[in-house]
């Protein structure tokens, strides 16, 4: 088909009549579907189901002498440690075992940072400003956390091997206010891209005016390859060292999407004095996050390798559901010069830039006809996709024929909204 641009308005009209129709008879049929939220599939917890038999007596809850029941452990067992570790590829000392959420590590981080700042800086929460940088797009529960608080977002482009660098340093180094930005390094959220060599030293380089800026590297898809080979990344930690910037970075992770989102492990890591001031603060907070959990999973990932192999069970699965998905945007909408997509090799989502202007009502069309996908403008701060382009797909939930006709329908919806677009010019 040709490109939309280069079709006479008679042609557009009578494609746009076809579409209509189209969509009609697909809304027609009270569909029901939700391509909303990144979540495992019910196949994909069932793979870890043997996590809920690993602890089942009093013998079974004790570990190289500690006893998991009780008290203490504050940064998480030392078997736990070792897993996170490798693979983050930092050493065990520079990580810290939370509950069952990295997000709410990241928050705690944030909060400790607002109130009692960082290493001996000023608490954020007395300066007059606070900023992060925020990649766009990106996750939306980033950029909640910002507004919670009261950080003032500053979106940055992301380019196909990651954040626009020229835009970061400059920031970073004018504006002392900055004090963060948000990362997903592999496999981000929701572009699928994986950091380039030459993007993670030129963040491990950076000249910040804040001598409390931090990244935050949320290496959420560290593991989460959709094939063998996985995408490099290099270690942000190591590279910073280099750089004479060991405390710049935060790293946080977590098997919710190994195990169980609802009940899985998260960790963060940094230098061994960002750990060390982050556990003197974490004194106050708790006596020790869930061990019996920590063992649970002990048992049943073992090792990286563990972890590697369970992988791949995962992958299996989800695969399948992502070709569908790129595969149909492929057939449907390449070539035709109104939409744009990445094929990521790991992770949990597609994005999509449908035509300019074109994203809030693609979505408003989906959901008349019963498919939920997440809010056009979410994977930006405050909601406010500019160009209101991009949607996120998330391919994991549905079944493989739910998601055949969601991302049918999906590609109707972008052709017909371009179509009108372009007519009304
Ligand atoms: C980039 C990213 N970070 C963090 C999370 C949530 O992680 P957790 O379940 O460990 O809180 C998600 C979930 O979708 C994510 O996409």
């Amino acid at each position: 088909m040709a490109a939309y641009a280069e079709m006479s308005r008679e042609e557009l009209t009578t494609l746009r009549n076809s579409l209509l129709e189209e969509y009609e008879s697909f809304k027609a049929q009270g569909l029901k579907l939700d391509m909303s939220r990144g979540k495992p599939g019910a196949d994909q917890l069932d793979i870890s189901n043997d996590l809920l038999t690993m602890v089942t007596s009093i013998e079974e809850s004790k570990i190289n002498g500690t006893d998991t029941r009780n008290y203490g452990g504050l940064d998480g067992l030392p078997e736990m440690k070792k897993i996170f570790a490798d693979m983050l590829g930092v050493d065990t000392n520079e990580v810290i075992v939370g509950g069952n959420s990295s997000l709410n590590m990241m928050y705690d981080t944030v909060a400790r940072a607002m109130l009692f700042g960082i290493m001996g800086s000023t608490p954020w929460s007395k300066l007059e400003k606070v900023k992060f940088l925020c990649p766009v797009p990106g996750y939306d529960r980033h950029f909640t956390i910002c507004q919670t608080f009261g950080i003032e977002m500053i979106p940055v482009e992301m380019n196909a091997d990651g954040p626009d660098m020229d835009v970061v340093e400059k920031l970073v180094s004018e504006d002392s206010a900055i004090k963060g930005i948000w990362c997903v390094p592999k496999y981000s959220n929701p572009g699928g891209i994986t950091y380039s060599d030459d993007v993670v030293c030129r963040f491990a380089n950076l000249k910040p005016a804040a001598e409390d800026f931090r990244i935050f590297w949320d290496n959420a898809y560290v593991v989460h390859d959709l094939y063998d080979v996985s995408d490099p990344l290099l270690n942000i930690l190591d590279e910073c060292r280099k750089a004479g910037n060991e405390d710049m970075c935060y790293i946080f992770a977590s098997t919710s999407k190994v195990t169980f989102p609802g009940a899985g492990v998260a960790v963060m890591a940094g230098s061994a004095s960002n750990m060390e001031a982050t556990r003197k603060l974490m004194t106050f907070q708790t006596i020790g996050p869930d061990k019996v959990n920590q063992l649970r999973h002990i048992r049943f990932l073992k090792d990286l390798d563990g972890v590697r192999a369970h992988m791949k069970k995962h992958a299996a699965i989800i695969r399948p559901k992502f070709e569908i998905v790129l595969n149909t945007l492929e057939k449907e909408l390449a070539g035709i010069g109104i939409a744009e997509w990445h094929k990521p090799n790991g992770g949990y989502f597609v994005s999509l830039d449908v035509y300019p202007g074109c994203a809030k009502k693609v979505h408003a069309l989906l959901k008349d006809a019963g498919v939920v996908m997440t809010g056009a403008g979410a994977t930006f701060p405050y909601g406010n996709d500019p160009k209101d382009r991009n949607l996120r797909i998330a391919p994991t939930f549905p079944t493989v024929s739910e998601l055949e006709i969601a991302v049918k329908m999906l590609c109707l919806c972008v052709k017909l909204t371009a179509v009108e677009k372009i007519l009304e010019k």
